[in-house]
């Protein structure tokens, strides 16, 4: 029986946070050994918007060296840079043709960056296609994400499908993997909304993948609770706050939800922030180390990029083939 594929992907755009790690990166070290995992920095999803160049060239490593440093095994896991298939872009505009716009119109993400940006680009609007062409040329089976990818991923169905009734079965058909705790991080400044890359350097907002342990102690000291007394997980949107922080908790210890509230029954939040602190220092210790170690020889990452592009091509072109037959091109 072959393995299980999977497919994730990370857009260089910006500071990785404790969200990115939690709702995504986590569960894809989980079973890195018994799954075919491929793993991808979206770069050409980053420039839907604008980008510095020499920042996006940047950030490509430094995203890759989050992904060693957090535990993704080349020796495993496939990890390679979007733009180095060509075969996405390609994939991409053949599935441009079987979808419908008002798909794309509907999408959330599209329409909050579309009210948010003074110029919209094609790009942006098609983002979601581009995002469907990454999971289907794997014959993907599952897409571990946070919870705003959810709709993507379920669109990404929805174009497999199209194909496979105009052109003949084509395409697995992937599900989104959203973990039930910790698939939706919030903004330690502002518990009512997401910890969001495009705003982790604002103070206060997010824990960031490689922050140093006083800016960590600095960030969950000052996270936003409210004015009860009891700590204890709740769905209740007035309590996000110290939910938020219970969820980290967990997520960065491993214990359950009840042996957690007994913990905690009777001390006040200072407690909870205060513990919460050092075992999140303490998780990302490693994680910083190894990032900074890898970065000092970026021909390394370099050379783990080349190999895994190599891989991803080795599945991705044998699919794109598939798919130029079925629409009817030419092949000489
Ligand atoms: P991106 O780069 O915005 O986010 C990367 C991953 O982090 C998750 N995430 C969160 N999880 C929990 N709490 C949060 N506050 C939080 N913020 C972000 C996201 O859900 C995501 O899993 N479109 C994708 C990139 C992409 C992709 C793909 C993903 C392109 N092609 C194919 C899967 C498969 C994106 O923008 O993720």
């Amino acid at each position: 029986m072959r393995k299980k594929r999977v497919f994730s992907g990370i857009q260089p755009s910006g500071t990785l946070h404790i969200g990115n790690y939690l709702g995504a990166i986590r569960q894809w070290l989980v079973e890195q050994k018994y799954k075919e995992g491929y793993f991808c920095i979206v770069d050409m999803h980053a420039i839907t918007v604008p980008q510095d160049p020499e920042i996006l060239r940047r950030r490509v490593r430094e995203l890759a060296a989050v992904y060693l440093a957090s535990g993704l095994d080349p020796r495993y896991s496939t990890i390679f840079v979007q733009s180095h298939v060509p075969a996405h872009a390609e994939a991409c505009w053949i599935l441009n043709c079987v979808t419908p716009v008002g798909w794309l119109e509907r999408m959330t993400q599209y329409k909050s960056k579309a009210q948010q940006g003074a110029s919209v680009s094609a790009g942006l609007l098609d983002y979601p296609v581009l995002q469907a062409a990454d999971i289907l040329l794997y014959d993907t089976d599952e897409v571990p994400v946070g919870e705003d990818q959810k709709q993507h991923v379920e669109l990404s169905r929805d174009i497999a499908q199209r194909f496979n009734r105009l052109y003949g079965e084509t395409f697995v058909l992937p599900e989104a993997v959203i973990p039930t705790s910790g698939s939706r991080i919030r903004a330690f400044n502002e518990p009512s909304r997401k910890m969001s890359k495009s705003e982790a350097q604002i103070r206060g907002h997010a824990v960031n993948l490689i922050d140093e342990p006083d800016e960590i102690r600095l960030t969950i000291q000052q996270a936003v609770t409210d004015s009860g007394r009891e700590i204890l997980f709740s769905d209740d949107p007035h309590r996000a706050g110290i939910n938020n922080l219970l969820e980290v908790y967990e997520l960065f210890t491993g214990l359950d939800r009840q042996a957690i509230e007994v913990h905690f029954a009777g001390k006040g939040y200072g407690v909870l922030k205060k513990e919460l602190i050092e075992v999140v220092v303490e998780a990302l210790r490693p994680i910083r180390e190894r990032y900074y170690k890898l970065l000092a020889n970026p021909a390394e990452i370099d050379q783990i990029l080349r190999a895994g592009a190599e891989k991803a091509r080795a599945v991705a072109e044998p699919k794109l083939f598939q798919m130029k037959k079925r629409v009817g091109f030419l092949i000489t």
